[in-house]
């Protein structure tokens, strides 16, 4: 199956020359000056800490190192700021904006904040004032046209939540999804699957495709103007492949690329997820949905909207958790059509807080032939 959130390591190679994962962990190369978000061997025994990797880290301390640029992220999109302007280019461990040394006293104000009046619990974050914005605003807004718009629609939005013939578990919404996709019967009768189409952002667009074979290897390639960036997982060994060359894929990492290689996702939810609840109805355009909210580790947590009338995935929100607050990822699932009887979704809109894309597949075959070692790590270079 298809996820919209393969793409997301894309995302954001095409934000710059460094490449980033924005998942749990990350690979992060500037200029060689640090390396992988997956170091083992610290002095504690676990996981290296910020202040082991990184040179100048005063408040951020104690944490995990590889959650430290999830978090830059977090500050990115919170006050719609860049790296640089907190940071001197390739120096990112000087003190010398101001921007910085302000980022730093808000780190601890909003500690200070949670832990003095919500039991330390994340409920105040960098966005809860900034918005977007560097300077927050203290003037609640004019009304609006398109202000009154919304709120009328949302008023409309609420008769439409009635749902009849409700389901009232995850249990029972998961499986009328899994029945809506074709059920273990359809999935039976397929064993691999050859994906192709294109990647759209803004006016420019990149060719995909994807192999994959049951029960778990994967393959996946993206032709950008600078280069091929593939991926892959042979059951074993998760890697992915740059013009730079290739590296193996480790933890926390390993754990999305087995997410992404199940080519029985569908009927494995309840085994890929956990602690899945269904918490809300509500309303994605026309359509009326179940939210079911679940997690597939301590610091990933998703909701899934399915339609009430289909049974479909038509949406699922990922939420990367941060030092500071969670980031999110959105995939909507559209154009779902029937492939050797099983329903796939023909065009992924996925959107994070940089950029947005629409990924349509022009063809997506089953049972073809696919020899196994495309699907291994490719020699080193
Ligand atoms: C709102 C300001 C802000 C933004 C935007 C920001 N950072 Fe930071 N960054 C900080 C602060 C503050 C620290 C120091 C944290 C501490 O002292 O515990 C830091 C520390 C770092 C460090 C550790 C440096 C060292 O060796 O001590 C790195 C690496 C880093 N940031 C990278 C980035 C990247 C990459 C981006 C853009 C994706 C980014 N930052 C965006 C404020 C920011
Ligand atoms: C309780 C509200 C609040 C929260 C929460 C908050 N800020 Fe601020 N922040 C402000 C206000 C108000 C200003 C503008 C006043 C000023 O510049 O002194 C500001 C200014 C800033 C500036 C300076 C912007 C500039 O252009 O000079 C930075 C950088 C900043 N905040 C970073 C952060 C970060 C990072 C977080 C999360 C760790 C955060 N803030 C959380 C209220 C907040």
């Amino acid at each position: 199956m298809p996820k919209g959130k393969f793409l997301r390591g894309i995302i954001l190679i095409i934000s710059g020359a460094v490449l980033i994962g924005l998942s749990a962990g990350w690979t992060f190369q500037n200029k060689g000056s640090f390396k992988s978000g997956n170091q083992k061997d610290s002095k504690s025994g676990g996981e290296k800490t910020t202040e082991e990797v990184f040179k100048n880290i005063k408040v951020l301390k104690g944490m995990p190192a590889y959650q430290l640029l999830p978090t830059m992220h977090f500050f990115e999109a919170s006050l719609g700021f860049d790296c640089s302007n907190c940071h001197v280019r390739g120096h990112n461990d000087s003190d010398q904006k101001p921007e910085k040394r302000k980022a730093r006293k808000m780190i601890e104000m909003v500690e200070a904040i949670n832990k003095n009046n919500f039991d330390g619990k994340q409920m105040v974050t960098c966005f809860t004032c900034h918005q977007g914005n560097a300077d927050p605003k203290t003037i609640p807004a004019v009304m609006t046209a398109e202000m009154m718009k919304e709120e009328r629609a949302e008023e409309k939005n609420d008769q439409l939540i009635k749902v009849p013939n409700r389901l009232n578990t995850s249990e029972e919404i998961i499986a009328k999804y899994q029945q809506a996709v074709g059920g273990k019967d359809a999935f039976d009768k397929i064993t691999s699957l050859k994906l192709e189409g294109t990647a759209a952002m803004g006016n420019r667009s990149f060719e995909i495709t994807i192999l994959q074979k049951a029960p778990y290897y994967y393959y996946s390639s993206f032709k950008l103007p600078f280069g091929t960036f593939e991926r892959g997982y042979n059951g074993k060994t998760g890697w992915e492949k740059n013009p730079r060359g290739a590296q193996e894929i480790g933890e926390p990492d390993i754990q999305d690329l087995k997410l992404d290689a199940d080519f029985y996702a569908p009927l494995n939810f309840l085994k890929n997820y956990s602690g899945l609840k269904f918490s809300d109805v509500e309303v994605i355009g026309k359509d009326t949905v179940y939210v079911v909210e679940g997690n597939s580790s301590s610091i990933r947590r998703y909701k899934f909207y399915f339609s009430t009338r289909t049974g479909l995935l038509v949406r699922e929100i990922q939420y990367d958790k941060t030092l500071l607050g969670d980031l999110q990822t959105k995939t909507d699932y559209k154009d779902y059509r029937h492939v050797n009887g099983v329903l796939f979704p023909y065009e992924m809109q996925v959107a994070n807080y940089e950029r947005d894309q629409d990924i349509k597949f022009s063809s997506i075959q089953a049972n073809i032939p696919v020899e196994n070692k495309i699907f291994d790590m490719p020699a080193k270079k």
